[in-house]
């Protein structure tokens, strides 16, 4: 285990398990659609690559760069979308992907945007969602697993910048933060 964990919340082979059955309900669901896959960065990079390999139906694969967090361990509730031109998903299906559900904030405004490039459905899918009471987005369409309120790192999810290779999901030692 990393130095920096306190402790590993979500191990890499619960995860992979995990995304076996995620693939099951997302080839079920996009078979026969025209489907566009919209995966949020950096944070869904390693969710992506995984959960995708899993998916044998033909899709676009489009990454859209937008922060949220600004380094720190608390949502700011701004999201800036930092790509100079969005997906082409015209017509299409997205399947949304982000590696946590937390305000719902990110992905109230990824979906608004989306929808105004004329996206006909979209749909969320995340690998945590924090158990909490939201606003907007009170659930994504699929969840890898709920989680308590607490800031987590690894398997994409970073503190500035770092832990996001970390192959498990787990918790920082006060000290590293
Ligand atoms: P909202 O609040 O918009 O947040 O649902 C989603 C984005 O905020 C980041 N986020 C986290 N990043 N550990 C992280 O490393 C966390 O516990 C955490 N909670 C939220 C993340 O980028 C997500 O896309």
């Amino acid at each position: 285990m990393h130095q920096d964990i306190e402790k590993v919340l979500i191990d890499e082979g619960i995860i992979q398990k995990r995304l076996d059955v995620l693939a099951g309900k997302v080839v079920e669901d996009f078979e026969g659609k025209p489907m566009v896959v919209v995966a949020l960065l950096k944070g869904a990079v390693l969710f992506t690559a995984d959960l995708l390999r899993r998916v044998a139906l033909p899709m676009q694969i489009e990454f859209l760069n937008v922060a949220s967090y600004h380094g720190g361990t608390e949502s700011s509730g701004v999201v800036s979308f930092l790509d100079e031109t969005l997906p082409d998903v015209e017509g299409k299906v997205v399947l949304l992907l982000d590696d946590i559900l937390d305000t719902g904030r990110t992905l109230e405004a990824v979906m608004k945007k989306l929808e105004q490039q004329g996206a006909c459905e979209v749909k969320t899918c995340v690998l945590l969602a924090k158990d909490i009471e939201r606003e907007v987005v009170k659930e994504a369409d699929y969840t890898g697993f709920m989680i308590g309120d607490e800031f987590v790192v690894g398997y994409g999810l970073d503190y500035q910048g770092l832990y996001r290779n970390l192959p498990y999901v787990g918790v920082l030692k006060d000290s590293a933060v």
